[in-house]
């Protein structure tokens, strides 16, 4: 107890009272997408994680995380400028490099590190290189590590509308003449909506703009793309694009990939890069491994694309609002926060374990369920989650 708590405890029943208050879960992983949830020893079928292609149990994973702690020890032991580069990081930044069709790439401890310090980065390069602030264009949607790089580095965002390119290119042509340099910050899948930005269309804004286009693949690297590269890599999309190993790559940390130059510059100004400990072996080798067995899943890609849309059909005909999803991320979008936790709680009466997304995650009255299919979801559990989602749809009806 602190003499503070009476103020932590006020917030908190602040927050249960708009039903916004948050808990974690303990969750006992099982085969496949089961999970043991350990407060009532209920055995859940998962539709909330990220592991859309069900690498985190993969044999072949765990094996090289086994080998690689062997041979070089749990911890990396310093940051990477210390002492800590293993031969291990070269090779796996080698590897995203190839995989993301760039000169070179860097290793992060996680998505959030990555994009929270990268981008104050990027835009100190604007005022040390041009004498100007950045000027920041950011899709209303971004993922909150995105939001977090900008209010870090004290960058007014210039928000345009979610995936806007016309509102995108007004507000371009409004800064024209304003000095600085130009970033414009997206995703390519955004993940509380699962819809897929135009990164054609990004990239000519971009080039008619000279602008440098920063863009989040944490969810499609692994799911689209040629071999699961993502949206950009076959498309000279971005200037930097930034990925992560913890959704379809079934571990844990993240990397950016670009330029040689761009990723020596942030070798050099980067905080979370200089400032942090280096990956450990255990997860270089996991990393590794799921960079040699994701591009060969085009067929686990092309079936959970395939159930995604199967899905989708099914509720929309029920009159469940999915919005504009076209991957499998499928929000089922209801509006009232403590609707959205009676949805949540009338599928787990039915074993399936969904997680009611709710503001600040996602804007005002758009609370959601975020169901997120994978590729270890077998046809028996998805007409399972549909026939629920079916009496979900009639149970909403009757609260209206
Ligand atoms: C779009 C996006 N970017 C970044 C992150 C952060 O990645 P990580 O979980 O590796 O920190 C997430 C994770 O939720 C995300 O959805």
């Amino acid at each position: 107890m602190t003499r503070f708590d009476d103020h932590f405890q006020q917030a908190l029943s602040d927050l249960s009272q708009k039903g916004l208050r948050r808990i974690t879960q303990i969750m006992q992983p099982q085969q496949g997408p089961m999970v043991i949830r350990m407060i009532d020893n209920r055995l859940l079928c998962d539709f909330s994680s990220n592991d859309y292609l069900g690498l985190s149990h993969h044999p072949l994973l765990k094996e090289r995380a086994q080998i690689w702690t062997e041979q070089v020890g749990v911890g990396a032991r310093a940051s990477r400028l210390v002492s800590g580069s293993l031969i291990f990081h070269q090779q796996v930044e080698e590897k995203v490099a190839r995989f993301k069709r760039k000169e070179a790439a860097l290793l992060f401890p996680s998505g959030w590190q990555a994009n929270a310090s990268v981008l104050p980065a990027l835009f100190r390069l604007s005022q040390e290189q041009t004498g100007h602030k950045a000027l920041v264009f950011t899709d209303r949607l971004n993922h909150a590590s995105l939001h977090h790089g900008c209010a870090a580095a004290g960058a007014g965002q210039i928000r345009f509308r979610h995936n806007d390119l016309v509102h995108l290119t007004a507000l371009l042509e409004k800064y024209q003449s304003e000095k600085g340099l130009r970033f414009i910050i997206t995703e390519s899948v955004f993940s509380m909506d699962g819809d897929q930005a135009n990164i054609i269309g990004l990239r000519k804004i971009a080039d008619q703009f000279n602008a440098f286009l920063y863009l989040d693949e944490a969810h499609a690297t692994g799911i689209l793309g040629v071999e699961g590269r993502g949206l950009s890599a076959d498309q000279l999309g971005a200037d930097l694009v930034m990925g992560t190993f913890s959704k379809a790559l079934g571990c844990f940390g993240a990397y950016i990939a670009g330029s040689r130059a761009v990723c020596d510059w942030l070798i050099n100004s980067c905080s979370g890069f200089i400032y942090s400990t280096a990956l450990p072996p255990s997860m270089l080798g996991a990393m590794d491994a799921a960079l040699d067995i994701v591009p060969t899943m085009d067929i686990e890609r092309h079936r959970l694309l395939e159930k995604a849309t199967w899905l989708r059909q099914q509720l929309q005909q029920v009159g469940l609002d999915t919005g504009l999803s076209s991957t499998p991320i499928i929000p089922i979008i209801i509006g009232e926060n403590s609707k959205t936790l009676q949805a949540a709680k009338f599928l787990e009466e039915n074993d399936i374990l969904t997680i009611a997304i709710r503001p600040p995650t996602v804007p005002s009255h758009s609370s959601r369920l975020r169901i997120a299919l994978t590729a270890i979801h077998d046809d028996r559990m998805l007409e399972q989650l549909c026939s629920s989602l079916v009496k979900l749809a009639s149970f909403l009806t009757r609260q209206v």
